[in-house]
């Protein structure tokens, strides 16, 4: 796909990191656009920072774990739009606790939306998305679709399933004009873990919180704002995804980290844990500036032993 202009994009999750930026960076390049968020005072600044650009854009608030709403959610784009040529399943969340600690309603909050609602989407709209003659469907996995962690089971399950579902449909329908893309950022600095759901208790081992490197105990807060402030700027990261969209890459990559967890998980299928600080060794400068939070989280595994 060479262009976004004069193209309808829908992006979930644009209320906030890489959906508001997706948004924004394709309505800058000349394409109409439907944002959908859980969170309306969000969705709200996005669309008015949309206004700064000259195409239309729809706003819908719903949450996207209930099929009524995505069925609105397609029907409000064909009423406003006529068409649609884009969808980016954008919108996720995160929950971490021990599995058999983790609630069954957290469980389900982030299977619904990161994977069921994903799935729902994508056959909602590739109907109509498959009557254009250049379109895009574009989801969401992470590089955790890729390489696994302790305490992030579902996180993990949910990100595993969309790069699954999406390169099988890729395969699928690679005779179609329709392009698939499956997106795997790395540490991208947004609101995800400041939303998470996770227990305070995750931090606490013993009787005792996990510090800081002034030896204050963590807060959940502490990890969230840590998390957003040490990542990359979601505004670059929405700009890499575009390029890859762009470029029709079956697989974009977001971030050095991403690149070097996804070639310490071929060269070493059973340790790449154990290689991936090697790796990091070699990005030096760029691992530099993560060291803040490699820390917070060294802290919260260290608690949790
Ligand atoms: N930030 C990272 O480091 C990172 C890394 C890998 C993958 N990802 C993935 O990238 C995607 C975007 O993440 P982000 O970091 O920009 O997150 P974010 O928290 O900044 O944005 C996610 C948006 O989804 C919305 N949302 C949550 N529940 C919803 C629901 N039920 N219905 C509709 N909207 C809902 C939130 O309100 C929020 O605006 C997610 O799928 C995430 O899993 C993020």
């Amino acid at each position: 796909m060479k262009t976004f202009q004069n193209k309808v994009s829908v992006v979930t999750g644009a209320g906030s990191g890489m959906g508001r930026y997706l948004a924004l960076n394709l309505a800058q390049e000349g394409s109409d656009v439907v944002i959908c968020d859980i969170n309306q005072k969000a969705l709200n600044e996005t669309e008015d920072l949309i206004k700064a650009y000259n195409v239309s854009c729809s706003s819908l608030n719903l949450d996207l774990r209930e099929k009524n709403n995505i069925d609105t959610l397609v029907e409000e784009t064909i009423s406003n739009h006529g068409k649609v040529d884009l969808l980016f399943n954008n919108a996720g969340v995160v929950t971490a606790s021990p599995f058999l600690e983790m609630k069954e309603s957290d469980w389900d909050w982030c299977n619904d939306l990161n994977y069921n609602s994903l799935v729902y989407c994508s056959r909602a709209f590739l109907p109509h998305l498959m009557k254009e003659k250049e379109s895009a469907l574009v989801n969401t996995s992470s590089i955790f679709g890729i390489i696994t962690t302790p305490n992030n089971t579902v996180y993990h399950a949910t990100k595993f399933a969309v790069r699954g579902f999406t390169e099988s449909l890729a395969m699928e329908l690679r005779d179609d004009p329709i392009q698939i893309n499956c997106v795997y950022p790395g540490h991208i600095g947004t609101n995800i873990v400041l939303d998470a759901r996770f227990k305070k208790e995750i931090l606490l081992t013993n009787g005792e919180y996990a510090k800081d490197s002034n030896g204050k105990p963590l807060t959940v807060e502490d990890v969230g704002s840590t998390f957003r402030e040490t990542g990359m700027n979601p505004n670059k990261a929405a700009k890499i995804i575009l390029k890859g969209v762009k470029k029709n890459k079956r697989r974009i990559f977001v971030g050095l980290d991403a690149k070097v967890m996804e070639i310490a998980q071929r060269l070493s299928p059973s340790h790449y844990i154990r290689i991936i600080p090697i790796l990091n060794l070699l990005i030096f400068p760029y691992f530099l500036k993560r060291i803040k939070m490699m820390k917070t989280f060294y802290s919260i595994f260290k608690a949790r032993r």
